[in-house]
């Protein structure tokens, strides 16, 4: 019989401002591209993120401890972006753009290397800019 293959996901939520501005442009440009999102002085969204895993149930009948899962984005990952300033106060995001998708692939990056510690595999980073609005990110194009 082949492996039973099962996503599992936590989802966790933080708050954090940003602007989407591009220095190599125009302020017109920059105001016609991203509109009220360039709003000089920033606006915020409560962001929701979903980290999902992806693997083979084996015998203990997890994928991942979800707890596990859970630690990582609640003691390695949040703590960085939680009521930050994402142009301003991310280490990892010096340079981004920080778009929905731009830290979606940003936060993949902080939380990949972690849940490989466990043997596992991160499968997608969902990323909510709303509750209507999200990104998917799958990892790198292979
Ligand atoms: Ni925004």
């Amino acid at each position: 019989m082949p492996p039973s293959v099962v996503e599992i996901t936590r989802r966790e939520e933080f708050s954090a401002s940003h602007r989407l501005h591009d220095p190599a442009l125009s302020d017109e440009r920059n105001r016609e591209l991203y509109g009220i999102c360039n709003n000089p002085n920033g606006h915020g969204h409560n962001y929701e993120l979903e980290a999902t895993v992806r693997g083979a149930v084996p015998a203990t009948g997890m994928v991942m401890n979800l707890t596990d899962l859970m630690r990582i984005l609640r003691e390695r990952v949040l703590p960085q972006v939680d009521h930050k300033h994402l142009n301003h106060d991310v280490p990892f995001l010096q340079g981004v753009i920080p778009t929905a998708e731009n830290v979606a692939i940003a936060l993949w990056e902080q939380i990949e290397p972690q849940v490989r510690r466990y043997g596992c595999r991160l499968h997608r980073i969902r990323l909510f800019e709303s509750r209507n609005s999200y990104v998917d990110y799958l990892g790198p194009a292979e």
